[in-house]
């Protein structure tokens, strides 16, 4: 396994250099782009890492994983009533649905999604965002996982295009609590800092049919385990996740600080990370190597 993800790594190389580093969010323009790394956390809780694996990153838009998780915990179905469930086929960013469908977004992952659902747990904690820090360092088993405020106030600087959603939202009822509030505890959950490593061990309970090794306790459901991968698997990778499901096959998540999570049920997590970007905001080199990795999953017998 060690030195097939080695190779995965070393081909996935020669994918550096194409895509850009995100830049609307001026402190994730400052990344090197020749990063790359990956690691596998196997369910009987093996790690394998390749690369920059353990390099924190902003995990971004794979914070919305987790937002959704702990919604589910607490409020259970009645999420849906403010969020949908189904593929937007729209850029991440866009608000252009929100007002045809009356402040609904189409589902948690996008933005307007994963703020609707920020709102629903700004309803039900104290301090939202340092309770996902407290659970996402408990699934990595790695108490140094840190919230990176330099990207928070980048995010805060430039958050125009959430506010607007936000506000469309407030406007149309289907956010509770203060625009600012809930917007800061938002950016404050994508800011989060984590490596390769931490992502594929803190995600393991997505393969694992709920149960959280690094945490010693199941965290959730198997059925909920299931709902949650469908998501990813149908709306993870935005307007791409289409052709991500034909190239991948798995459920996974990206975000603009150029990781991504994927997740094979059963069996491991994934995690890749490169900074540069296409066009729908996902890494290029990430995604090549998940595909590699997908391709050669099962001819490898591993
Ligand atoms: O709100 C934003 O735009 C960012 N905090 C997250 C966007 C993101 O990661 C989209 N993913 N590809």
């Amino acid at each position: 396994m060690q030195a097939w993800l080695e190779s995965i790594h070393a081909r996935a190389r020669s994918r550096l250099g194409s895509g850009r580093v995100a830049s609307y969010i001026p402190a994730l323009a400052e990344q090197d782009p020749e990063r790359l790394g990956f690691a596998v956390c196997t369910n009987d809780g093996t790690l394998y890492a390749a690369g920059d694996a353990e390099t924190p990153f902003s995990i971004q838009s794979i914070a919305k994983v987790l937002l959704l998780t702990l919604a589910l915990r607490v409020h259970g179905e009645a999420l849906w009533q403010r969020v949908g469930l189904n593929p937007s086929g729209m850029p991440f960013n866009s608000l252009a649905q929100l007002e045809a469908e009356r402040g609904k977004p189409r589902n948690p992952f996008i933005n307007a999604g994963a703020i609707a659902v920020t709102d629903r747990l700004v309803s039900a904690f104290a301090t939202p965002d340092k309770h996902l820090q407290d659970v996402a360092r408990r699934l990595a088993g790695n108490a140094r996982i840190l919230i990176d405020d330099e990207v928070l106030d980048s995010e805060w600087q430039h958050r125009s295009r959430n506010a607007a959603m936000a506000y469309l939202m407030k406007a149309f009822g289907n956010l509770d609590n203060d625009v600012d509030e809930v917007l800061r505890t938002y950016f404050s959950c994508c800011a989060l800092a984590m490596s390769c490593t931490d992502l594929a061990v803190a995600m393991n309970f997505l393969a694992a049919d709920g149960e959280a090794r690094a945490m010693g306790e199941r965290f959730v459901s198997p059925g909920l385990t299931r709902r949650i991968n469908a998501i990813m698997a149908t709306c993870g990778m935005y307007d791409a996740a289409g052709d991500f499901a034909y190239r991948v096959g798995l459920p996974a998540k990206s975000g603009v600080g150029g990781g991504i999570v994927a997740v094979v049920p059963g069996r491991m997590t994934v995690c890749a990370w490169s900074p540069a970007l296409d066009d729908n905001g996902n890494s290029v080199a990430a995604q090549y190597a998940l595909e590699l990795f997908a391709e050669e999953l099962d001819p490898a017998g591993i």
